[in-house]
This record gives C-alpha cells, structure tokens and sequence, in this order.
C-alpha cells in the first residue's frame, strides 16, 4: 500500500519523518526527510503531503519532531515550547480540520509533562502519532466496507481531487470506499476529475487507481455535466476538508459543481470522511476557513510552464463548500448518515 507518512528511527536512535513528495508523482517517488517541527510544517504547507487525514497525521508526527528537538538549556519551560511547535504547525494550511483535531489529541499527551520532557515523553509522542496513522488505515477500512454496499453490482463512479492513500493514513476515504467495492467483486469503472489548478485527479487519483489495476478514465473538470447527461455516471464519491454539524463539506474547489451536477440528473453524491473530519464546534459551512492559494498555480502548469498573461488578476480558492442539501450521504466509519443526521453524532 502506498505510505505517504513514514516514521524512521536512525542508527544513532533519532528519530525521522519521511514524507513522500507528492508534488513529483507520478514522474518521480522522492521522499522528503522531516527531523524537526520546522520541517515538517514547510511539507504541509508547501504540499509535500496533502489531503486531510494525511496532513492530521504529518502534524502529529510535527509534535513529536518538535519534541524532539528541544533544548531544555535553551531557557524555554518545554510547555511553552510546545505551545509554539503546534502553533506553527496549525498555521500551515486553515481548513482541513483534521490538523487541529490531531494537535489537539496530541496536545493531551504532551500537557500535563509541563516544565520538562523525558526521552520517554517523545517516544510516546512518536508512538501516539504512529498511531493515529494506523487508527486511520481502520477507519477507512470500516468506510470502504459500509460505503461499498451503496453501489450496485456494477457501476462507474466520478471522483474529485484525491481522497485516497496518498491523502490519508493508507487505503483512502472514497477511494477505499472504491477499492472495497472491487474487493466485495463488484465491477467498477472511474471517471477521476483532473482537478484544476493542482492536478490531485491527474496527478494521484490516476496514479493511485492505475497501479491498483481500477478501470480509469481521466476527464478535464468540466467534462462531467456531459457524461452525466449521457447517463455515463451512476454515482459520485468525493472526500471532505470539514463538515459542520449541519452537514455542510468543505471539499476541493469544484465539489460543489459537482454536487449541484448530480442533484440535477438523479444520481447519488457519497462523501466519505471520518469523524475526525466533523467539526461539531461550526454550525454550518459557512463558517469554515477556506484557503485561498498562490496565483501561480492557475497562471502555471507545475513550477515553471506560464500559461496565462503576465499580470492577470486571478482568484485561487482551494476548497468550497458543498451545502448538506446536495448530499444524499456521508460515509463514516460509523456508518452511513444523511447530513442531517450528523448533529446528533456529536460526542
Ligand atoms: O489541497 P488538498 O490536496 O489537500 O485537498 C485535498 C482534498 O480536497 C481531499 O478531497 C480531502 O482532503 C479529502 S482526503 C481523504
């Protein structure tokens, strides 16, 4: 299975983070060497690794890092040093929430040590990201299989973005639910978005897809009105950035077409998320903090291609949010909810 998020020990028992650099796939598989909070926050920001559960476990990962690397001479009680480690590590990108939740369940570890850290201390900061990591494998799993029993026998589904291992702990958010279906026999066919201005369907979702042997055909963003009017689309899987308690998502910009696509020819629209995904704190959408992104990712093809004219104004908002009333579920690894229903899953 591809592993996006890697702990490594060292010889010299120092601990690493080997991020594999999404930014290259799928021409090259590098790995990106994360030994300190610093580090690893610059991978998330700069999209080394990417998609919401991923990036909850890169930050879990970032605390123990940062704990790591503190100097008890350094004349900063180690609470406070912290403090400043998930600081700069929920600075990095404002609205998958799975970030805050895993510096939150991090933070429960760390807090109480106070004034100074035993080696022991990080090691189970380690261990704890370790496991977020592999509680989320579960998760997706538990997702796939309730998700897979949505889709009939045989069925092509259409995909935004990437919500698959590359963007999470392993196995994937609606690609699990797509990789359960094959493995419950079903037959089923993808039609992946490109997913401009950064190219995750392309890139990944293809990438991914392809070496799992899935059927996959690889659309432009604005190709799936027409195949849905051919009747070419019996269902859309897509993750989630956030949901609020209303049963608003947050996903990639273009999500919310797609919804509003699907409503308008009768077919399903599925997000799968897990509950680390929920935000039960924000009533409705509308209150997530969408992300807006650099204008060179919609005047450029990769780094260096300019694909528009110098100077021109651009708006690059890298998620919207899709209102609860296009939803017809999420897919949790609960179980399988109507957006209204996810109030009342509050903890
Ligand atoms: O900007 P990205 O690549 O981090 O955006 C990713 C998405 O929008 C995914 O669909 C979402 O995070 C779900 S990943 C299981």
């Amino acid at each position: 299975m591809i592993d996006a998020v890697r702990w490594v020990r060292t010889p010299e028992n120092r601990h690493e983070v080997h991020v594999l650099d999404q930014r290259l796939l799928p021409l090259r598989t590098e790995f990106v060497v994360c030994s300190d909070h610093l580090e690893m926050a610059s991978s998330i920001r700069d999209m080394v690794v990417r998609g919401a559960p991923a990036i909850g476990i890169a930050a879990a990962f970032g605390v123990a890092l940062g704990s790591q690397s503190f100097r008890a001479d350094a004349g900063i009680p180690y609470s406070d040093y912290m403090e400043g480690v998930s600081r700069i590590l929920g600075e990095t990108r404002p609205t998958a929430v799975n970030l805050f939740w895993a510096l939150n369940r991090m933070k429960a570890l760390w807090f109480p040590e106070s004034d100074s850290v035993l080696p022991a201390g990080t090691e189970l900061l380690f261990q704890e990201a370790q496991h977020i990591k592999e509680e989320d494998v579960r998760l997706n799993m538990a997702m796939g299989d309730h998700g897979q029993r949505l889709l009939p026998e045989t069925c092509t589904v259409l995909t935004h973005c990437n919500a698959g291992a590359l963007a999470t702990g392993g196995f994937g958010t609606a690609l699990g639910v797509i990789r359960a279906a094959v493995g419950a026999g079903k037959i089923i066919r993808v039609f992946a978005d490109e997913t401009r201005p950064y190219l995750q369907g392309a890139r990944l979702t293809a990438y991914e897809l392809m070496e799992d042997g899935i059927p996959t055909t690889l659309i432009t963003d604005g190709m799936g009105a027409s195949l849905m009017a051919k009747k070419k689309i019996d269902a859309v899987i897509v993750g989630a950035d956030r949901v609020t308690s209303n049963g608003d998502v947050a996903n990639k910009i273009g999500t919310y077409g797609l919804a509003v696509l699907s409503r308008a020819h009768g077919i399903p629209f599925y997000v799968a998320a897990p509950f680390s995904t929920i935000d039960f704190s924000l009533s409705s959408g509308d209150r997530i903090p969408i992300e807006e992104r650099s204008p060179d990712e919609v005047t450029h093809i990769g780094p260096d291609i300019r694909i528009a004219p110098e100077g021109v104004s651009v708006y690059n908002p890298a998620f919207d949010v899709t209102p609860a009333e296009y939803i017809t579920a999420i897919i949790t690894e609960k179980g399988v909810f109507k957006p209204s229903e996810i109030r009342s899953m509050a903890p």
